[in-house]
Parts: structure tokens; C-alpha cells; sequence
């Protein structure tokens, strides 16, 4: 399966990756995880990235393809692919259709996960995750059983820098204006799939696996 996670900042991307990683077995290319381990380990890739995400801006449409170009070629993508915050402009989606194209392949489905906006604001500023697995969790909507620990490693929980009520804003602003003309062009495609994202984390997962579920073997 090739498949597309797709959603506004805190729709609950990286929340349901977990989860179809775990059952599909599907290799998991998140652009944001990538930035954010450039940035940690200060790559040259890092350095670019850096003053865009700070901002809460998109990373510029080469840096990031070109990544991603990368990635889709490596042994373990052959299978299947899940990506997660790519492809987040039109530029983006048309340079992947080439890239998959190239290869001999195509996107299977788009899952698009929609959130009210007034919740986006409460998941972000109340997300927290592990500096340890990576593991997300919410202080409210999601807590760990030890505040401030993570369940599965015991590892110390931390807030992103863009998860600051300023940088939220802008994030939410620049991705809106981006989402539309994508779902217009994978709708034209006929491979969106709606995920109402404003159920229970295990509620939409059941949702994302009855599309799944459905697609054509
Ligand atoms: P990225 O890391 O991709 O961030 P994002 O798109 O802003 O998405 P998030 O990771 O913030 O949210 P999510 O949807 O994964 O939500 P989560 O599951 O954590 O990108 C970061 C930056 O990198 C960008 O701003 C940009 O600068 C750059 N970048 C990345 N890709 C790029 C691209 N393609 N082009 C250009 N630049 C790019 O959930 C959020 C919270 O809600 C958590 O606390 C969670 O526990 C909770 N939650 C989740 N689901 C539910 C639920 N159903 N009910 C209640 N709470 C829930
Ligand atoms: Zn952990």
C-alpha cells in the first residue's frame, strides 16, 4: 500500500502513524520527524530547515522534496509507504506524481483526517512527546499513567518549540491556506478518503482501517 497521511498541524497525524505502522507494517516518512532529527543532529539539512519550522513556515518546496525523493529510494519503501505531512503544497503532490510515476507506482489513498479548528489549538499546545521513542501523548486528552513519563519507555515527555501558542497560530494559518488545492487535486484523482478526526484516537483508527480495509488488493 502507498498511502498518504494528510491533516491540518495536530489533526493526529503522527497519533494514527503509529498505529498503522504497528499493523500494516508500512515504513513511516513523516518530513516534519526528519526536519526535527536534521535539526538535532545540526546537518546541513537541519540548518535549512531550522528558521522555517521556528516560524512555524513551510520548509521550501526543493529542500523538502528532495528528501523525500531520497527516502522513497531507499530498499525498505519497495513494499509500501506511509507518508505523513508530505506532500503539503501542489508543487509537492505533482512532484511526488513524478517521482511515483518514475518508479511504476501510485497512491492507493489519501487519508484525510478532519478536526474542528477550535480543537487543533487544544491538541497542540497540550501535546506532548517522548524524548526517548517519540511516543505523543496530550496532557488532558492523552496522558501518560506518570505525568511527565512516557508508558512505553519511561522516557521524559517535552514540548515541541512550535507547539507555543504562537507558532501554533501561524502553522494552522499557513496550512490552511495550502490544504485546499490539495484535496481538490487528490479529490480529482478519486483516492481522498474523510476521516473524521474528531472522535476518540481509537475510533479513528477504526475508521482508517475500514477504508483500508476496502481498498482493492
Ligand atoms: P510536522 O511535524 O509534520 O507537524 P504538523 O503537520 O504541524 O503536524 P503535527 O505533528 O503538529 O500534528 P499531527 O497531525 O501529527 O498530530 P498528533 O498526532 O501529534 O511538521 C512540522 C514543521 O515541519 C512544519 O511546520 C514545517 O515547517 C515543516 N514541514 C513538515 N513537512 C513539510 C512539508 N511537506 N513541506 C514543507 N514544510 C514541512 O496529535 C496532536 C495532539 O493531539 C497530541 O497531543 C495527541 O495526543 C492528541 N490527539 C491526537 N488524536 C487525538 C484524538 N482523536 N482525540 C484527542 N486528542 C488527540
Ligand atoms: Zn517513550
Amino acid at each position: 500500500m502507498n498511502l498518504i497521511l494528510m491533516g491540518l498541524p495536530g489533526a493526529g497525524k503522527g497519533t494514527q502513524a503509529e498505529r498503522i505502522v504497528e499493523k500494516y507494517g508500512l515504513p513511516h516518512i513523516s518530513t516534519g520527524d526528519m526536519f526535527r532529527a536534521a535539526i538535532k543532529e545540526e546537518t546541513e539539512l537541519g540548518k535549512k530547515a531550522k528558521s522555517y519550522m521556528d516560524a512555524g513556515e513551510l520548509v521550501p518546496d526543493d529542500v523538502t522534496i528532495g528528501i523525500v525523493r531520497e527516502r522513497l529510494g531507499k530498499a525498505d519503501c519497495q513494499k509500501g509507504f506511509l507518508l505523513d505531512g508530505f506532500p503539503r503544497t501542489t508543487a509537492q503532490a505533482e512532484a511526488l506524481d513524478n517521482l511515483l510515476a518514475d518508479m511504476g507506482r501510485q497512491i492507493d489513498a489519501v487519508l484525510y483526517i478532519d478536526v474542528d479548528r477550535d480543537s487543533l489549538l487544544e491538541r497542540l499546545t497540550g501535546r506532548r512527546i517522548c524524548s526517548q521513542c517519540g511516543a505523543t501523548y496530550h496532557i488532558t486528552l492523552n496522558p501518560p499513567k506518570e505525568e511527565g513519563v512516557c508508558d512505553k519507555c519511561g522516557g521524559e515527555l517535552f514540548q515541541r518549540d512550535d507547539d507555543k501558542i504562537e507558532t501554533v497560530k501561524t502553522r494552522l494559518e499557513v496550512n490552511e491556506k495550502q490544504q485546499k488545492p490539495l484535496l481538490d487535486f487528490y479529490n480529482k484523482k478519486n483516492c481522498l478518503q474523510e476521516i473524521d478526526g474528531n472522535q476518540d484516537i481509537d475510533d479513528v483508527f477504526a475508521s482508517i482501517e475500514r477504508v483500508l480495509g476496502g481498498l482493492p488488493a
